[in-house]
């Protein structure tokens, strides 16, 4: 775009032969009307161009269909050009080649068979209205430099940013370009702390060779194509905030920002809700895999707006882990903070599944058997294959020195907070979802190591080491209460769905969580198919084959336990769930009547069909 005389169709011809896409002058295409209107001397009104403008905005929607084109139109008003981009907006891009009068006019009289008076010339120039997102082109270049300086600004702009280069960030940022995209990375400017991070970064891994890296702002959010598409590995909570704040004044509507962490679900609501309010899209994801995973390929769980999901799945599907099937382990989980939400499900699962194998371990432990015994046997247990189960066995067999690195490691378990989420939230939603809980309570628990020595001294356990127990019940046990790990997992997330109107696909959830993220195993597999057919795992026909047969195996080992003093939290939860599950008729009634006799709280009768509420004068 430009004015008369600029070189809109030098330009354009010569960048269309640069860029292998068409081109077109939009001169050719006006109306008869207007063609006998203009050669009669005639000026255009602005509703003479209504029709034209459209049909060159038909122009370009059909070409960008095909691989884009380039359109020569002086475009003077912001008016003219919203028609022309009308639908179009976030994959157009105006070019606007911008010269004095004085250069116009000298150009015009240089070109044979040209005429324009000096006052139809003055007047493009009164009209032009400056465009406020354009790459503006100085004229007084040689079009060589000036398609040259084109390119650099559309050709060579990433297509992708990413910032905060920690664990994961950078692990995902290897993973991106490793997959052929051309990518802007950052990483904030710390005096002594965090000095050149990124470019650093970039030198250190060839794929980066050609990525874009950074430690200003406003150069990074430069540097990315519009619409861009940012996605931020940065901490969860107030982190995250900031830098949204940011890059905010840097941003242009219809940018969509992906926040990568571990975010709370209820923060990536509001932060989704607050930017639509600025004309910034938002997408909460879930990733997990660790740093191998996030390289090599994680599971994704993004949530937002479906139609700006359409926009960055590209990225997020490439480089995330395959299915058996070949399918990426990255799928649009639902609205809002619903990605974010089953991610945090995701690791309230994974806290339980790995307290599990700690419980397992120490009850092995405690029944005398070696690090290497326990491997091993773990190692035979094909049917339970999980990616915990196989770290686990590696980390057995992890030896320091003389002994075992395990035997080093302070038996205090740390946490970031996500499965105390999952607590909370499943407290909220009033889903029984005991065995996150249970978990993260023996992580709180071990934590009071001074606390333990000291009971341990006061209350001695009567141990009884000349029971033995056996393997196979303790695997039986072990798989019994996975099941009910999961089945608990797949109820919060589905009543979390339902409270929420999410409408999520537990089938397809589970499919994403069979290859990348640490919750991955065997059983996941089997539990795409049996949450196809319905919500509640514990309803499903093979799972009522298989729990009926385990739970007394897992009966065996909580109470044989409890009579050696093993602490068990999580298998006798297990336990202890499911036999609450499948007690018909509960003592709740007194519960309900207790609650009457001193607050006059009510009760629903069993014999009243109509389920009122009733009181006692007890
Ligand atoms: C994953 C992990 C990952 C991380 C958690 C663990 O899916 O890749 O879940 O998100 O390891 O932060 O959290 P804790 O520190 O609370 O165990």
């Amino acid at each position: 775009m430009g004015v008369s005389g600029v070189g809109k169709s030098t330009i354009g011809q010569l960048l269309s032969e640069e860029l292998s896409i068409p081109f077109f002058d939009g001169d050719d295409f006006h109306t008869a009307e207007n063609v006998e209107k203009m050669s009669g001397g005639t000026p255009l009104t602005d509703g003479d161009r209504i029709e034209w403008l459209n049909s060159l905005n038909q122009l370009a929607i059909r070409e960008i269909e095909k691989k884009g084109c380039i359109i020569a139109c002086s475009a003077l008003k912001e008016d003219y050009r919203s028609i022309l981009t009308n639908g179009i907006e976030n994959e157009s891009n105006w070019i606007f080649l911008s010269g004095t009068y004085d250069q116009v006019d000298t150009r015009l009289q240089q070109r044979q068979n040209h005429f324009m008076s000096s006052e139809l010339l003055q007047s493009q120039f009164d009209t032009l209205e400056e465009p406020k997102e354009a790459i503006k082109i100085d004229i007084g270049q040689t079009p060589n430099d000036i398609i040259e300086m084109i390119k650099n600004e559309l050709v060579k702009k990433s297509e992708f940013g990413l910032v905060g280069l920690g664990v994961m960030g950078k692990s995902l940022s290897r993973n991106l370009a490793q997959k052929g995209f051309q990518l802007s990375i950052f990483n904030r400017h710390v005096d002594k702390e965090e000095v050149d991070v990124a470019s650093n970064f970039k030198a250190s891994h060839k794929e980066l060779e050609t990525s874009l890296a950074f430690d200003d702002l406003k150069s990074f959010v430069d540097s990315i194509q519009k619409p861009r598409k940012i996605m931020l590995m940065v901490n969860a909570g107030k982190t995250t905030d900031s830098v949204i704040e940011d890059l905010l004044p840097h941003l242009s509507p219809g940018d969509t920002l992906i926040d990568g962490g571990n975010s709370h679900f209820e923060d990536t609501k509001a932060r989704f809700d607050d930017l639509r309010s600025r004309n910034i899209e938002f997408i909460g994801t879930g990733v997990s895999g660790g740093e191998e995973g996030a390289l090599k390929g994680p599971s994704i769980m993004p949530g937002g707006d479906p139609v700006v999901y359409e926009t960055i799945r590209p990225y997020l599907e490439a480089i995330a882990a395959r299915d058996a099937n070949g399918l990426p382990c990255c799928t649009y989980v639902g609205p809002e903070g619903s990605g974010h939400f089953v991610k945090m499900v995701h690791n309230g699962i994974e806290y339980a599944e790995m307290q599990l194998l700690s419980e397992v371990v120490g009850i092995l432990k405690s029944h005398g058997s070696s690090y290497d015994e326990i491997a091993q046997l773990l190692e035979s247990w094909e049917e339970s294959k999980s990616y915990l189960q196989e770290i686990t066995i590696s980390i057995l067999r992890k030896r320091e020195g003389e002994g075992w690195l395990l035997d080093k490691i302070l038996d205090k378990a740390g946490n970031k907070g996500t499965g105390n989420w999952t607590a909370v939230a499943t407290a909220k939603l009033g889903v029984p979802s005991t065995m996150v809980t249970s978990a993260l309570y023996a992580r709180y628990l071990s934590f009071y190591k001074d606390d333990r020595v000291r009971a341990q001294a006061l209350y001695p356990s009567e141990r009884d080491d000349e029971k033995s127990i056996s393997h196979a019940d303790l695997f039986k046990a072990f798989q019994f209460a996975r099941m009910i790990n999961h089945s608990q997992g797949f109820r919060l997330i589905s009543e979390a769905s339902r409270v929420n109107s999410w409408d999520l696909n537990l089938s397809e959830i589970a499919r994403i969580w069979t290859n990348g993220c640490i919750i991955r195993s065997d059983l996941m597999v089997e539990l795409i198919e049996v949450l196809r057919k319905g919500d509640n795992i514990l309803f499903d026909e093979t799972i009522v084959g298989k729990l009926g047969d385990l739970a007394s195996s897992a009966n065996i080992i909580v109470s044989h336990c409890i009579s050696v003093s093993i602490p068990i939290p999580c298998l006798s939860e297990a336990i202890n769930f499911f036999n609450g599950i499948r007690t018909a008729g509960s003592s709740a009634n007194l519960i309900q009547a207790q609650r009457d006799y001193f607050g006059a709280h009510t009760y629903q009768r069993v014999d009243d069909p109509l389920g009122q509420f009733h009181h006692t004068k007890w």
